[in-house]
């Protein structure tokens, strides 16, 4: 049953109620839990630092709102918390990077599919090739440098396989910038998916600048810096969808709604019942952080929010192996490129690109040098060559 925001009041704010010992449970299993399970972790963490991202620019921006978006916020920043603490200290930071893009790569597929306007769904495709291959360069790295099999984390639900090659994924900003939806005329769902995707690369972008630096190996750290510029390029990319007319209560009534969407998606697919309960309680939370938007909006704007969420949310977001699809658009879209906010085939592609690239790049290109003859293998490249060995 598709979710009405209006009819489901939720929690009020002032019910919203966080202990330390709430926030900081007992982590998730890395191999016993369901690899989807630490996929919802992640998106929904991305999604939270994102509320606050997106509210302190609002309070920045207008007087009015400052005291409301305070007490939003720091309900988001417990969720955040209670949620990103879910994963424990057994991921080495290299594993966590493996399930940060599998959730790019299986909720941006996911997303593709449902997307009902078509050059939205090809920049959702155009960027999933993109974290497809960072996940390779990182299974590499994480096979040589810490002798591990990425599949671990994986669980066999996403390939491994290169995609489009990261140093060819450098692109001029001109080249990033798509055209928005059209905020009068886009399918609500639309809204929903860019903010969505938006949120969880920037996550993924901040996480990569973070622990980039705290690799002693000289190419782990340049692959952390190399795939950190292609996360820029990918919230520039997501971002760039977001209609900038939207008013600032518009865009944050839709933002609310989304992550009520995602609380909602979670709730209906989580397997393991400790985590379910937590999904249930704060699309509880989220659905009082709505109806308090939703309030702003009308004071605020003088306009009806039943205007921005114009009917029940879509079916939840699933929560899949996408394999099948993602094979698909790798054979049929790997050679595509940007020029502009057009993708075209390599031959079109901009020169401002291919010299931004070529310069960047000059000086050797750390996702060739770690995957150099690297072909995933079950068990690791050392297992593999002892085998040969005998
Ligand atoms: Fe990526
Ligand atoms: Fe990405
Ligand atoms: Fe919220």
């Amino acid at each position: 049953m598709a979710l009405d925001l209006f009819s489901a009041k939720g929690m009020p704010l002032d019910q919203q109620r966080f202990t330390w010992r709430d926030m900081v449970g007992k982590p998730i299993s890395k191999l016993d839990d369901d690899a989807f399970t630490r996929v919802r972790i992640i998106l929904m963490n991305g999604i939270e630092l994102d509320a606050l991202r997106m509210k302190h620019i609002a309070a920045r921006r207008n007087r009015e709102l400052r005291v409301p978006l305070a007490k939003i916020r720091r309900c988001e920043q417990h969720q955040a918390t209670m949620i990103n603490w879910l994963l424990g200290p057994d991921h080495s930071p290299l594993e966590t990077t493996i399930a940060y893009e599998q959730v790019a790569i299986e909720v941006t597929a996911a997303v593709a599919q449902r997307e009902p306007d078509p050059y939205m769904a090809q920049a959702y495709r155009f960027g999933l090739l993109e974290d497809f291959d960072h996940m390779y360069r990182y299974s590499a790295l994480l096979d040589r440098l810490e002798g591990k099999d990425a599949n671990n984390i994986l669980q066999s639900y996403t390939d491994i396989l290169p995609g489009r090659p990261t140093v060819v994924e450098h692109r001029a900003p001109e080249d990033d910038v798509r055209e928005s939806y059209d905020r009068s005329k886009a399918d609500q769902l639309t809204k929903l998916h860019a903010l969505m995707i938006t949120a969880s690369e920037f996550q993924t972008h901040d996480y990569y600048m973070n622990i980039g630096p705290l690799f002693a190996d000289p190419v782990a750290r340049q692959l952390y810096a190399e795939i950190a510029s292609i996360e820029e390029q990918h919230v520039t990319q997501y971002g760039s969808l977001i209609d900038p007319d939207e008013s600032l209560l518009e865009q944050m009534l839709l933002h609310e709604a989304m992550e009520a969407y995602n609380y909602y998606s979670c709730v209906q697919q989580e397997t393991n019942p400790r985590i379910k309960a937590m999904w249930e309680r704060f699309l509880d939370y989220e659905l009082g952080h709505f109806h308090m938007v939703a309030e702003l909006f009308k004071q605020y704007e003088k306009r009806d929010p039943a205007e921005i969420i114009t009917g029940p949310l879509a079916e939840p977001v699933t929560f899949a192996s996408q394999r099948e699809f993602v094979r698909q658009v790798l054979s049929q879209e790997v050679d595509l490129r940007a020029n502009g906010t057009q993708f075209v085939d390599k031959a079109q592609e901009s020169q401002a690109s291919i010299d931004y690239r070529t310069q960047l790049n000059s000086a050797g290109s750390p996702s060739e040098t770690v995957a150099a003859g690297y072909v995933w293998s079950p068990g690791t490249e050392l297992n593999r060559r002892a085998a040969v060995a005998v």
